[in-house]
């Protein structure tokens, strides 16, 4: 088995999708070790719990952006006792550290809501329908440490911006097309297809 570790803050929809390809057999192999959460009031954390997933609240301590050293070496820990071999942020709010990246090498994938690198940061479809694009989308990535919502690219959907759009309907049909790109990569992940090459995947 190809054991997740989701990180979350907020409604859970991403994961929700996981877990319905979970049950339903598309992602077969892959398994939901643990969903942690910097924030005791997101929806994912309820979703976790009604279907019955380990899921954890675990304070970030005293800064806004990220967790503390400390904090995080707890998360690390969590992650580790529950056997994951992989992480996937969805919709978590904090920046992650070195840490992370040494202890699940390559192993971190985030699911952000523009066609990177246009709109990194917070409320990337506000972003992108504020400046007039006519097109925006979603970006699977590898992540890296800096700049934040940098890495490899593995896929991206293309989401037009209608006339008649309003920042809520747009964001609405970006996360469509995420809850179809976000388990298709974390299949093709689980089932060992994806490789690193410098910036760029190579599929196999
Ligand atoms: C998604 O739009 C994702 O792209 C971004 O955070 C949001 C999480 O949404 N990183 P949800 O909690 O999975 O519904």
């Amino acid at each position: 088995m190809f054991t997740i570790g989701v990180l979350v803050s907020g409604k859970g929809s991403n994961l929700k999708t996981i877990i319905d390809k979970i049950k339903d057999g598309y992602l077969s192999s892959v398994r939901i070790g643990v969903v942690l959460s910097d924030n005791p009031d997101s929806g994912a954390l309820k979703i976790a719990e009604k279907e019955g997933i380990r899921n954890i609240y675990i304070p970030p301590g005293k800064y806004k952006t990220f967790l503390e050293p400390d904090i995080e070496k707890k998360y690390i820990q969590i992650l580790k006792e529950n056997k994951v071999d992989f992480v996937c942020l969805a919709g978590f709010m904090r920046i992650i550290k070195e840490q992370f990246f040494t202890e699940f090498k390559d192993k971190i994938i985030n699911i952000h809501p523009s066609l990177l690198p246009a709109f990194p940061g917070i409320e990337a479809w506000k972003q992108a329908f504020d400046y007039g694009v006519l097109f925006t989308g979603c970006t699977v990535h590898f992540v890296r440490q800096k700049p934040i919502d940098s890495g490899p690219i593995i896929f991206q959907a293309v989401v037009p911006v209608l006339s008649d759009d309003t920042c809520e309907t747009l964001y609405q049909r970006i996360q469509e097309k995420e809850h179809i790109i976000y388990p298709f990569t974390i299949k093709l992940i689980s089932e060992n297809k994806v490789f690193i090459s410098g910036n760029k995947i190579i599929l196999k």
